[in-house]
């Protein structure tokens, strides 16, 4: 309390003295010595001495850490001779505009000094030999050019900002005493050129951001020596090019950034041994071609932004390397469709924003696991179907942006407050994709090819129409995890001779009528499973001639289609298959039904034989 109060004074008494004033306010915090100073001195006086009011076990002469508030032209002598051993000194916007008469020179102790946000113009020879700078911020300046001689002897600076001088003219040898330098910020500094050999002695370089300049080409070798180089800015350059091999040298890089450029070519080598790149930005690139090749080598992707990048299209072959990724942005270019399995491999994937595109159609089949989503961005599209699965598996989902599509415009930051709310808002959507015939090509394998189906708004059953040799499989589901499907209806078995049905692997149901299949003209059949009872049709019949009572009966969010291998004939079946909505099941289905549905209100026993066909 009693250091605010001095302070208070002392500000109170800055506006309106007019000789110099170079106060101290002594305190330990964290157990170092500390010195707020408040400094008034427009005249830029040299010969100030500190004044202070001393506290137990810190006076000025124990001083490690100083900041300053006030007014001065320069750094008076006595700052250094008066605090012989700081450590930390931070002279941010005090108006200094010149370091002149070596001010530093007894600093040295000194590891960290700050001078942004002043007037500084030029940097004096030698300004900074006597110290042990490690960090050096000379950001927000006026300071026009820097060599070398203003950076002698700086061996221990591992942090060094100039950023937002500008214009600042930097010759080859700038550098070359900092060979420990770690961390280079020089972005707006109105550069228009960097030497080639301008980085040649920053072989310890784990950051360079040179953003915000003007230098249109990276020259060839430019970042060769930087072998340790992890994160790299390159955006706002002007740059119209970069050379396939510009970055070749640097495989520690984590983090590059080139976005709000003017590149034209990516070359397809340019990432060649960027195995641990994890995060890319080419945004705003919007003259670029892109091929799918220049991402191959990335396999650690975690952050990819590719906004405004003159895409047309992409597929499965841009993404199935990444499956680290977490971050994907491909938001204002002209992508008229995600293909399925384009981000199948991306199973932690966080963030999804395709919005600003020509997107129609959105499958959940075009992703992975979605159970880590929790912002997707689909505004500014033509979006007119939409696969529920995109919502139902997004647990997680919070930001949800389908503002201007055909068949959904809302946006919000909430839904996981109020899901079943915004999820009403996409039945239209929903409707108009499950309306949609599944037309596909079945071959040898064991594993099913699943689909949505809503049951719980009713879409309760499917005509399926099949061209086959023998043995078509269709399973219903709750989820598409299930190594077992809990129902599967097999037609044509054993060359064609029974067909069955099946709960949890187990045979529930065996039909002996042969030649069920052919494969040359479709056989179409009506499967429904209202009520926990699934019954098995061929079209235009007035009966089932396969039903079931579900043992275990579950909500039927998938059906899955599949043809298993056989030894000796064509296992290829085509199938178009269409999802049914209660009311426009077939009339004998729904008598069936009806009937059904009369006996369980009643408490009737319902004897599924009575409905078979014999
Ligand atoms: C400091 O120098 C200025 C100008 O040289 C002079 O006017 C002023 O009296 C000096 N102050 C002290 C305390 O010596
Ligand atoms: C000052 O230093 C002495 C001796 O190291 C110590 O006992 C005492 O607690 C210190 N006082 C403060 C305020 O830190
Ligand atoms: C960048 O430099 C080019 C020439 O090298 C110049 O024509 C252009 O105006 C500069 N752009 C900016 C924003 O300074
Ligand atoms: C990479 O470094 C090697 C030497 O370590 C050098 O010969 C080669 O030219 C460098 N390549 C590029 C593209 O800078
Ligand atoms: C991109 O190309 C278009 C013509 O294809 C041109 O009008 C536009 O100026 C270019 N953009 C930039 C940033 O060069
Ligand atoms: C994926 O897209 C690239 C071009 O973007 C194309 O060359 C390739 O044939 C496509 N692959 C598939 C499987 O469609
Ligand atoms: C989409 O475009 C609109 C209009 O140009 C813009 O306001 C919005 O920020 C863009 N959204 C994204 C995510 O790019
Ligand atoms: C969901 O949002 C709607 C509309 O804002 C509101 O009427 C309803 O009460 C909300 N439900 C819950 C559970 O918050
Ligand atoms: C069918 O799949 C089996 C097992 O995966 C394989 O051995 C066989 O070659 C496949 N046959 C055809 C015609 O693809
Ligand atoms: C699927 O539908 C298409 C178009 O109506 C038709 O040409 C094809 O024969 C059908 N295939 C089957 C197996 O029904
Ligand atoms: C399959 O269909 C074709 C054409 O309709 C017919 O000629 C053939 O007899 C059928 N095969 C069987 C086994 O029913």
């Amino acid at each position: 309390m009693i250091q605010r109060i001095l302070i208070l004074i002392s500000l109170a008494s800055l506006a309106l003295a007019q000789s110099p004033l170079f106060y101290c306010n002594l305190v330990i915090i964290e157990e170092r010595c500390t010195c707020n100073f408040v400094i008034y001195n427009p005249a830029g006086f040299n010969n100030l001495t500190i004044t202070a009011n001393p506290a137990e076990n810190c006076t000025l002469s124990d001083v490690v850490d100083a900041t300053g508030s006030g007014l001065t032209l320069n750094v008076p002598s006595a700052l250094c001779n008066q605090l012989p051993i700081l450590e930390e000194l931070r002279m941010d916007k005090l108006g200094v505009n010149n370091l002149v008469g070596n001010p530093f020179r007894n600093c040295n102790n000194l590891k960290k000094l700050h001078l942004s946000d002043n007037s500084l113009s030029a940097i004096p020879a030698y300004a900074f030999s006597n110290t042990i700078l490690e960090s050096l911020k000379l950001n927000q300046n006026k300071i026009t050019s820097i060599n070398s001689v203003s950076f002698d002897n700086l061996v221990h600076l591992e942090f060094l900002d100039l950023s937002n001088n500008s214009p600042l003219a930097l010759v080859d040898d700038t550098f070359d005493h900092l060979e420990n330098l770690k961390f280079l910020h020089m972005s707006s500094c109105g550069i228009t050129s960097l030497h080639p050999r301008l980085f040649d002695n920053l072989g310890e370089l784990r950051e360079l951001d040179t953003s915000g300049n003007n230098v249109t080409t990276v020259v060839a070798n430019l970042f060769s020596s930087l072998k340790k180089l992890e994160i790299l800015n390159l955006a706002n350059c002007g740059l119209t090019g970069i050379t396939a091999s510009a970055i070749q040298n640097n495989t520690e890089l984590l983090k590059l950034n080139l976005e709000n450029n003017n590149i034209k070519n990516f070359n397809a080598e340019l990432f060649n041994g960027q195995q641990k790149l994890a995060d890319l930005s080419l945004a705003n690139n919007n003259n670029a071609t892109i091929t799918p090749q220049l991402f191959t080598p990335l396999t650690s992707m975690q952050r990819l932004i590719l906004s405004n990048c003159n895409i047309n299209a992409i597929n499965g072959s841009w993404f199935v390397q990444m499956p680290n990724l977490v971050e994907i942005d491909l938001s204002k270019n002209r992508i008229p469709a995600i293909p399925e399995n384009t981000f199948s491999s991306a199973n932690a994937i966080e963030s999804i924003n395709l919005a600003n595109n020509s997107i129609t159609i959105l499958s959940s089949r075009s992703f992975g696991s979605l159970h880590n989503l929790h912002s997707l961005h689909l505004e500014n599209n033509a979006i007119n179907q939409a696969d529920h699965h995109l919502i139902s598996h997004s647990t997680e989902l919070q930001a949800a942006y389908f503002g201007n599509n055909i068949c959904a415009n809302f946006n919000t930051d909430e839904f996981s407050l109020n899901r079943t709310f915004y999820t009403e808002l996409l039945k239209e959507c929903f409707d108009n994709f499950d309306s949609i015939p599944i037309a596909i090509t079945t071959i040898n394998s064991t594993i099913y090819d699943w689909y949505s189906v809503r049951t719980n708004d009713g879409w309760d059953s499917l005509e399926v129409s099949v061209r086959a040799y023998e043995n078509v499989h269709i399973a219903l589901s709750n989820s598409i995890n299930t190594v077992e499907p809990p129902i599967e209806i097999k037609i044509g078995e054993d060359r064609n001779r029974r067909s069955h049905i099946l709960e949890q692997g187990e045979i529930v149901f065996t039909d002996n009528v042969r030649d069920r299949l052919n494969r040359t003209a479709e056989r179409t059949f009506i499967i429904g499973w209202r009520f926990g009872i699934v019954m098995v049709f061929r079209k235009l019949d007035q009966l089932p001639f396969m039903a079931h009572a579900i043992e275990n009966d579950f909500p039927v969010n998938f059906f899955g289609l599949r043809t298993l291998f056989t030894d000796d004939v064509d296992m290829t079946a085509k199938w178009n298959v269409t999802r049914i909505q209660r009311e426009l099941q077939s009339m004998a289905m729904t008598k069936i039904y009806q009937d059904i549905e009369i006996r369980r209100k009643r408490g009737m026993p319902i004897d599924l034989q009575k409905y078979l066909r014999n």
